[in-house]
């Protein structure tokens, strides 16, 4: 593969990781300064921390990995560790420990990054797996801006006027394109060996061979979405399985999380704003079961994790897979909707420059899209550099989501990056496009 020198080269990379750390913490910030510490220690909904929590939390990573892992140094507050281990308290306890309060936590949070920056200067880029490449200080980048998402989400989830705004994506016409491509069987190499901070989940780079399928050119929207509402899709079982048919019937849902429909519209409400739903938006805030429920509906299908990447990655004229689906080059605001520039994703068909070899668009930022995979390892999988970043996640439980949205950081984006969550999640920003198998004469 090949990737930009800057990828190889230790000096730019170091560059990269502080250009990175920076822009988390800049966003880190603005996500707990936009509203009043009192809102920070509140829980805005049992599904998530107080944003205190998530405050703490991103500076104690920082200081496992980059002061203690990476430099040896001593824990700086022994006696806190516990309480910003996401194993040890689930997200509905949290509020009741004795967390930091918010200016204690900011100033922890910056005495690490103090002493962080000072690690990063000093530290050779090779040697050991941790350090070689800035690998500890890329995963440290990301997990913050992990968290700056999971941050945006419990802002939506919070009620009262909005706290944070930015500018919409620029209005784009109508997508005319073709609704579907064909992306030919044959083999394709997924994942990856070489990008120097992908995650342990994304190794190594293999071969798979998928069969010949259709995919959407874009994600599903909105008013897609609407017909399969209006047509009673909820309320026929032909549509779910088993287990979505109990879960939409037990909890009464009867559209994406945040909407309600009031006078013969369909609203919703968006950090903070409501707002008539916009037809040609990619739909958010859907669960698994939705999407699977839909796709059914429209005689389709998710894609699988594999056709997914395949379509996001391969580029049939070289037969090489790619780090995204416009090529190797970083993403700019050209190519995708990342980076919580925009608090929506931006109208289907938009950002051109970003499409794939085969026409496909928005695969990178916009909605996460569920795919019908559950989270497995790839073929030569090793935990890196702990098991619970991955692999306690590994099995039938969670699906798999690939692409990004609006709100993710392109550190933590690429074709490679893999996502999972519950069936049942909705307050996370997914969405999703479907797919369908192509008959052998189709190839
Ligand atoms: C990979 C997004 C599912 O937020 O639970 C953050 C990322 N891991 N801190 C999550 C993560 C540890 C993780 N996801
Ligand atoms: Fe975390």
């Amino acid at each position: 593969m090949t990737a930009p020198e800057t990828l190889t080269d230790p000096e730019s990379l170091r560059e990269r990781a502080l250009d990175a750390l920076t822009t988390a913490r800049d966003r880190t910030a603005l996500l707990t300064s936009c509203v009043e510490d009192p809102e920070l220690t509140a829980q805005h909904s049992p599904l998530m921390s107080p944003l205190v929590w998530d405050l703490a939390h991103i500076g104690n990573q920082e200081e496992l990995w980059l002061l203690r892992a990476v430099a040896g140094r001593d824990a700086m507050r022994p006696e806190i560790d516990g309480l910003y281990d996401a194993f040890e308290h689930p997200r509905a306890e949290r509020p009741s420990l004795p967390l930091l309060p918010p200016a204690e936590a900011r100033k922890y949070a910056a005495e690490v990054r103090g002493r962080a920056l000072d690690v990063l200067e000093g530290t050779a880029f090779h040697g050991t797996p941790l350090t070689r490449a800035g690998f500890a200080f890329g995963m440290i980048a990301q997990h913050e801006q992990q968290h700056d998402e999971t941050m945006l989400i419990t802002h939506q989830l919070r009620r009262g006027p909005a706290a944070l705004t930015a500018p919409d994506p620029a209005p784009v016409p109508r997508f005319t394109g073709p609704s579907e491509v064909l992306v030919p069987g044959g083999p394709f190499t997924m994942g990856t060996s070489t990008e120097p901070w992908a995650l342990d989940n994304e190794r190594p780079a293999h071969r798979r061979t998928v069969p010949s399928f259709f995919i959407d050119t874009t994600p599903v929207t909105n008013a897609a979405y609407l017909a399969f509402i209006e047509d009673g899709g909820y309320g026929d079982e032909r549509w779910w399985t088993a287990e979505g048919w109990d879960h939409v019937r037990g909890h009464g849902i009867e559209a994406p999380l945040f909407w309600r429909r009031e006078g013969g519209q369909w609203l919703r409400r968006r950090f903070g704003v409501t707002e008539v739903v916009p037809p040609d938006e990619p739909v958010l805030h859907v669960s698994w079961y939705e999407a699977d429920a839909y796709a059914r509906w429209a005689g389709r299908r998710l894609p699988t994790e594999e056709e997914w990447e395949k379509a996001a990655r391969h580029d049939p004229a070289a037969d090489r897979s790619r780090r995204y689906p416009w090529g190797d080059a970083d993403p700019t605001p050209e190519h995708a909707n990342l980076g919580q520039r925009h608090l929506r994703p931006a109208p289907a068909g938009s950002y051109p420059e970003g499409e794939s070899p085969l026409g496909v668009r928005q695969l990178i930022g916009d909605v996460w899209e569920w795919t019908s995979s559950d989270l497995a390892p790839y073929p030569g999988f090793a935990a890196f550099p702990y098991r619970e970043y991955s692999e306690v996640f590994f099995g039938p439980e969670y699906k798999v989501l690939r692409g990004g949205s609006f709100a993710v950081d392109q550190v933590a984006c690429r074709g490679t990056f893999r996502n999972w969550d519950y069936p049942i999640r909705r307050q996370i920003f997914s969405g999703f496009r479907t797919a369908r198998d192509a008959g052998p004469g189709s190839a």
